[in-house]
């Protein structure tokens, strides 16, 4: 069934969204649906690479010939992602909660009938994407996150590429009227070091054809 230019190789991804508890019924979460990260674990996987995708909770098949960890929150998919180190592949589509609420209730939340509303705390969430990157001996040798953003969006994904330390950074615009968010379609502007002469733009395309642009890509990397 193809060629296997992976074959040997560790990859782990993750895809999703991720779920922060307010109490036992109610989360904050985002609009991921998973379609890109559970697409590039799928061509991963077609490439012949051993693939672990850890997703967030959502509604798609698991992808074939992938092993699949399910999580809900960032905490949890940090941990599910260490788990899988040491590694050569890491892939990070997962829209990760950035923050999660500091005091989550054992109980579910009431209205108190006296008009006084609950207010939310919050705690930063983990890094997933800068911890692996930065992981030393573990580190994968090579790491790509996503960029989702909303104005400047190349300019913020350079800065965040910088600032996690990964290899290569997707910048996707995630703007509403972009639909990149749940979404078939996506737009990559790939960002593989500080000069920018050597960015590469791809066309719109499904996110079949992203993970495949990029699996592309990433079989390259390794035999060049
Ligand atoms: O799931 P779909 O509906 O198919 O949509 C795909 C997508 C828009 C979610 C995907 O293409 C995408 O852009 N994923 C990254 C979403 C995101 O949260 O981006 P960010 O710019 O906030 O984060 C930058 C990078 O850091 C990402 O690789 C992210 O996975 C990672 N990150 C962020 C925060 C955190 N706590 N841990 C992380 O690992």
């Amino acid at each position: 069934d193809g060629p296997k230019p992976l074959a040997g190789k560790k990859a782990v991804v993750t895809s999703g969204p991720t779920h922060e508890p307010i109490d036992p019924v109610r989360f904050i979460a985002n609009r991921s649906s998973g379609k890109q990260g559970h697409a590039i674990a799928a061509e991963l996987a077609r490439a012949g690479a051993d693939v672990t995708l850890v997703s967030g909770p959502v509604t798609l098949p698991n992808p074939a010939g992938v092993r699949v960890v399910q999580v809900e929150t960032a905490q949890e998919m940090l941990a599910a992602v260490q788990g899988q180190l040491p590694a050569d592949i890491a892939v990070c589509a997962a829209a990760v909660a950035d923050w999660r609420v500091l005091h989550r209730a054992d109980q579910k939340l009431k209205k108190t009938g006296d008009g006084v509303i609950p207010a939310l705390q919050f705690a930063e969430n983990p890094d997933i994407l800068a911890t692996i990157s930065t992981a030393g001996p573990n580190r994968p040798s090579l790491v790509v996150g996503f960029a989702a953003e909303t104005e400047n969006v190349v300019d913020h994904a350079r800065a965040k590429r910088d600032r996690k330390g990964c290899d290569w950074i997707l910048a996707n615009n995630v703007g509403p009227e972009t639909g990149t968010f749940g979404g078939d379609n996506n737009e990559i502007h790939l960002i593989g070091g500080s000069d920018p002469a050597r960015d590469e733009i791809w066309p719109r395309q499904s996110k079949t054809a992203v993970a495949r642009s990029l699996v592309a890509r990433i079989t390259r990397h390794f035999n060049s």
